[in-house]
């Protein structure tokens, strides 16, 4: 990517054939004290990471997979915004650059017809009460795999790019427009807050009107996603009728 003087993102990039985790690499580079905006892209990973515990699966030069380090002045409580920010620039970008609409399905979760083509991952450190140093943001997007791609075992949950459009998708100009959309949502996000992501997010969510099982460790709520608050956070309806907030959870979206 050519360095733009105005821009802030990949200035500095750090491109790998091979890596562990790319989030793992940004966290070191962060801890080092490399600027925000710092990116870290691989072709493939052997120790890729997702939410909850789970495994990223990258098939080499097919994906891409990448983490940029984030140094935003907010609190860890507000951190889950960041991953919607993710979620919804991503959305829009990969739309712009694909003509592809893909839907996010709370919070941040990408999804084609229920399939699963593109996770985030935002992980940070910092105590709650204190203003957090660093965040690395992680984003894995299934581009160009073909269904034999994914192991057995993802075949009927992953999709890929290449698998909706029916053609080879070029993963450099992709990453550009996903880069420069995540710079701009978040420069707006850092000056005025989250209601404009907010209004973009509900332009590409495909949860709200849903049942949906929300898992939370070992607990779980079933209810219907009836909006997405002013925060960030998921209201459900519960079949008595009440409305919860949650602010942090896996959603699994029932059949109706
Ligand atoms: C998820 O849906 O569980 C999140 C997956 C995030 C995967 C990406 S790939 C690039 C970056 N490096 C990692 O180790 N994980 C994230």
């Amino acid at each position: 990517r050519k360095a733009c003087e105005d821009r802030k993102f990949a200035q500095e990039v750090f491109h790998f054939k091979k890596a562990g985790s790319t989030n793992q690499i940004a966290l070191e580079l962060a801890r080092k004290g490399y600027p925000e905006g710092t990116l870290v892209v691989a072709e493939e990973q052997t120790a890729g990471r997702g939410r909850w515990q789970r495994s990223w699966h990258s098939s080499p030069g097919k994906s891409l997979l990448f983490s940029l380090i984030l140094r935003p002045k907010i609190l860890p409580v507000h951190f889950p915004q960041i991953t919607l920010v993710a979620g919804a620039s991503t959305a829009r970008a990969v739309h712009r650059q694909t003509g592809i609409r893909i839907g996010i399905k709370w919070p941040n979760d990408l999804i084609f017809q229920g399939k699963k083509l593109c996770g985030i991952l935002v992980e940070a450190t910092g105590e709650a009460n204190c203003l957090a140093k660093f965040l690395v943001l992680g984003i894995g997007i299934n581009v160009n795999q073909e269904r034999d791609d994914f192991p057995l075992h993802l075949q009927d949950t992953a999709t890929s790019l290449r698998m909706i459009k029916g053609e080879e998708v070029p993963r450099e100009p992709l990453l550009q427009g996903i880069l420069e959309t995540l710079e701009d949502d978040y420069e707006e996000y850092c000056r005025s807050g989250f209601a404009l992501v907010r209004q973009y997010w509900l332009q590409y969510e495909d949860i709200l009107g849903r049942k949906v099982r929300l898992l939370m460790g070992n607990k779980e709520i079933y209810g219907e996603a009836v909006s997405l608050a002013e925060d960030g956070a998921l209201v459900l309806r519960l079949p008595q009728g009440e409305e919860i907030r949650c602010s942090a959870g896996e959603v699994v979206l029932c059949r109706e």
